[in-house]
C-alpha cells in the first residue's frame, strides 16, 4: 500500500513511522516532511495547505491512503476535495472541522447537545468584549476569565487573565497576538479549576476507539512557567483518567458529540481531541481539536499495537465499533528538545550531536520537528521545536528514566528542555 502523509513536525514524524510498522505499507511519502523524516518516507515539496496539488499528486501516483496531520489542511477542505475525487483520506470534512476552526462554534454546538463546558460569551468585537467584562457577567474585577480568538491561530488565540484588567488588555491586544481573522469575533469564559487532561479517539462516524489519556505541558519552564508554547512534552499513564471518569466522558461527553455531528450533518471521521478540565464537577471540555496533537502524538503512537493501516481502514469503512484497538501496557513520555530562543525568535543552523546515540537506546524515539541536513550530513536546528524524545516503560517512572537518559545523550548550542515533564 501507497500511503501519504500531511505536514512537517513531530507529528507527523510519529504518523510516518506508525505507518512505516505496518505490515500493509510499502512506501510512504510525507508533504511537506522534515529532515529526520527523510529517514522512513519520501518527502514531496508540496506545502500541506496546497490542497490540489496534493490531490493531483495522490491521484497521479496511485495513493491507497491519505493522512492529515494538522488542523490547516482539514480547516481548508482537504478531506472533502479528496473524498470528491475518491481519493481515500482519513481526517475530518471542512464541516466538522469547525468544532477547532472555530470556537464560537464549538460553544454553541456544545450548548445544542449539553455538552459540559465553561459559560462564556461570544462578542462581535473588542469593544463587546470589554462591555462584557465590566457588566461583571463573568464575576467582579479579581476574578479569572479567558479570552479566547474564535478562529485558527496556532496555538496563540487563549490568555488566561488572572483579573478583569488583565482580560481587558488581552481583549485590546488580541488582534495583535492572534491576527485580525482569528480574533474577528472573541470568545469569553469562566476559568474553571482542576486537572487537564487530553483524551484522543479514532472514530468513523458512528463508533470511536479511545486512546490513552495524556497530558501537554505547554508552558516554556519547569513548574509550568514562562510563556505559552506548542508544548514542551507529553506522557501517557493509565492514573491520568479512572474507568469511572471515562466512563462519564463517554456518556457525558463523546456520546453526544458524535451524536451531534451525526445529527448535524458532519459525521466525525478521522482524530477527534478532547482538551479537558477534570473539574469538581466532573469533566468539561476546554477545547475540541479535529486531528492528533503536537506533541501528545509522539507518546501515544509509541503504544500503538493494531496496525495503523488496519485502523485507518477500519475508520473508512465504518466498522471500529468490530475493530480492536490495542495499546500496549504501561507508560510514554516524549521531551520536546527546542531551540536557543524559543518561542519568540528560535536560532536555526546549530549543529545537532548525539541523535543516533540517542535513537539506539532501548525503547526510544527521536523524532524530528525542526531539522535541517548540512551537505555532510549532519542534522541542525531549525524551527522552534527541533526534536522530541519519546520512550516507553512499563510504568511512568520508567518511560520518564528511558526518556531523560536518551536526552542526556543529545546536545547543541543553547538547547533548551523542561526536566520535570510528567512530574
Ligand atoms: P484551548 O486552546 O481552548 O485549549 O486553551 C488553551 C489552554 O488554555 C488550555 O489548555 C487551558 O490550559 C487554558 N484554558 C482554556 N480555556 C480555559 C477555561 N475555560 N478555564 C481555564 N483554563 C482554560
Ligand atoms: N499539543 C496541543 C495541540 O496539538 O493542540
Amino acid at each position: 500500500m501507497k500511503i501519504l502523509v500531511i505536514g512537517s513536525g513531530g507529528r507527523e514524524h510519529a504518523i510516518c513511522a506508525a505507518f512505516a510498522a505496518s505490515r500493509r505499507t510499502d512506501q510512504i511519502f510525507c508533504a511537506p516532511g522534515n529532515a529526520g523524516i527523510a529517514n522512513v518516507a519520501d518527502r514531496v515539496p508540496i506545502p500541506a495547505e496546497d490542497i490540489d496539488a496534493l490531490a493531483a499528486f495522490a491521484s497521479g501516483n496511485s495513493i491507497d491512503l491519505t493522512f492529515v496531520g494538522g488542523e490547516g489542511p482539514l480547516a481548508m477542505g482537504i478531506a472533502d476535495v479528496f473524498g470528491q475525487r475518491g481519493l481515500r483520506i482519513v481526517g475530518a470534512s471542512k464541516a466538522a472541522a469547525r468544532l477547532e476552526a472555530s470556537k464560537a462554534f464549538a460553544k454553541e454546538f456544545m450548548t445544542r447537545h449539553a455538552v459540559p463546558t465553561a459559560q462564556y460569551a461570544i462578542c462581535q468585537s473588542p469593544q463587546e468584549a470589554a462591555a462584557v467584562l465590566r457588566s461583571g457577567r463573568f464575576g467582579d474585577a479579581t476574578a479569572p476569565t479567558v479570552v479566547k480568538a474564535d478562529g485558527l491561530a496556532a496555538g496563540k488565540g487563549v490568555i488566561v487573565a488572572a483579573g478583569r484588567n488583565e482580560a481587558l488588555a488581552a481583549v485590546s491586544e488580541l488582534e495583535g497576538i492572534a491576527g485580525a481573522s482569528a480574533a474577528s469575533r472573541i470568545v469569553l469564559e469562566e476559568c474553571l479549576v482542576g486537572r487537564e487532561v487530553s483524551l484522543l479517539m479514532f472514530a468513523d462516524g458512528n463508533n470511536f476507539c479511545l486512546m490513552p489519556g495524556t497530558r501537554d505541558h505547554k508552558r516554556l519552564g519547569e513548574g509550568d512557567t514562562g510563556p505559552n508554547t506548542g508544548g514542551m512534552g507529553t506522557f501517557t499513564d493509565d492514573s491520568l483518567l479512572t474507568c469511572q471518569q471515562l466512563a462519564d466522558i463517554e456518556a457525558s461527553i463523546i456520546r453526544p458529540t458524535l451524536a451531534g455531528c451525526a445529527e448535524e450533518g458532519f459525521p466525525f471521521r478521522g482524530v477527534l481531541f478532547l482538551g479537558l478540565m477534570m473539574t469538581e464537577g466532573g469533566a468539561r471540555v476546554l477545547e475540541y481539536n479535529v486531528r492528533f496533537g503536537d506533541p501528545e502524538t509522539q507518546s501515544l503512537l509509541v503504544r500503538l499495537e493494531t496496525d495503523m493501516v488496519e485502523v485507518c481502514e477500519a475508520i473508512l469503512e465504518g466498522r471500529l465499533d468490530r475493530t480492536e484497538v490495542r495499546w500496549r501496557p504501561g507508560s510514554s513520555a516524549t521531551v520536546v528538545l527546542a531551540a536557543h530562543g524559543y518561542p519568540y525568535s528560535p536560532r536555526k543552523g546549530d549543529a545537532i550531536s548525539g541523535i543516533d546515540e540517542a535513537a539506539t537506546l532501548p525503547d526510544v524515539r527521536v523524532f524530528h520537528a525542526g531539522t535541517a541536513v548540512n551537505e555532510r550530513g549532519e542534522f541542525l536546528t531549525s524551527g522552534g521545536r527541533v526534536l522530541g524524545v519519546t520512550a516507553t516503560g512499563s510504568d511512568l517512572d520508567e518511560a520518564l528514566a528511558s526518556a531523560y537518559g536518551a536526552v542526556g545523550r543529545i546536545k547543541w548550542d543553547g538547547m533548551q528542555y523542561r526536566r520535570d515533564i510528567g512530574k
